[in-house]
């Protein structure tokens, strides 16, 4: 699926769209160059799920986890996913140091999804199913966004 989103309202518009369509255990490998929205489509996508939680670039941090257990569920058909892991490969040089951030284990979390920003380094690492979701600037406030593997 192929997106043209022409401002951030059309990207939350269809980080709705695609969380309603996810399920636990799910992982999403979010592509794309600097600036190309890939946070604020995690913002969105957090929020669609009712999790209340502050969604910042986790750069620094590499892994950041928004959980909302008693809030989570209103808009997340049948509650399922009560928890984000969010992580940012960007400053990370090579494999075994995705591996000691302990990768793996955040896919095996219960109601829980991922979303891996800059996730070039853990395409191996990756489970088949991922979701692959690639960003492309076209203007300033215009993106590409195609998605790949949501069934
Ligand atoms: N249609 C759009 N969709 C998403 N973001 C947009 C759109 N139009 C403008 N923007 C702006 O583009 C910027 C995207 O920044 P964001 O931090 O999400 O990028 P990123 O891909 O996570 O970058 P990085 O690789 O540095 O982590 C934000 O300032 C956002 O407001
Ligand atoms: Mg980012």
């Amino acid at each position: 699926m192929e997106a043209i989103v022409s401002s951030t309202k059309a990207t939350k518009q269809l980080a709705k769209k695609i969380a309603e369509k996810l399920k636990p255990g799910d992982v999403l490998a979010l592509y794309g160059d600097l600036g190309s929205g890939k946070t604020t489509f995690t913002r969105f996508l957090v929020e669609a799920l009712g999790i209340k939680a502050r969604v910042q670039s986790p750069t620094f941090i590499i892994a950041r986890v928004y959980e909302d257990d008693n809030g989570a569920g209103k808009e997340n058909f049948l509650r399922a996913i009560t928890k984000v892991n969010h992580l940012d490969l960007y400053r990370l040089q090579s494999k075994p140091e995705v591996l000691d951030l302990g990768l793996l284990e955040y896919f095996k979390q219960p109601k829980s999804i991922t979303l891996i920003e800059w996730p070039e380094l853990a395409e191996d690492l990756l489970p088949e199913k991922t979701i692959e979701i690639k960003f492309e600037v076209l203007a300033e406030n215009e993106r590409k966004v195609n998605v790949q593997n949501l069934h």
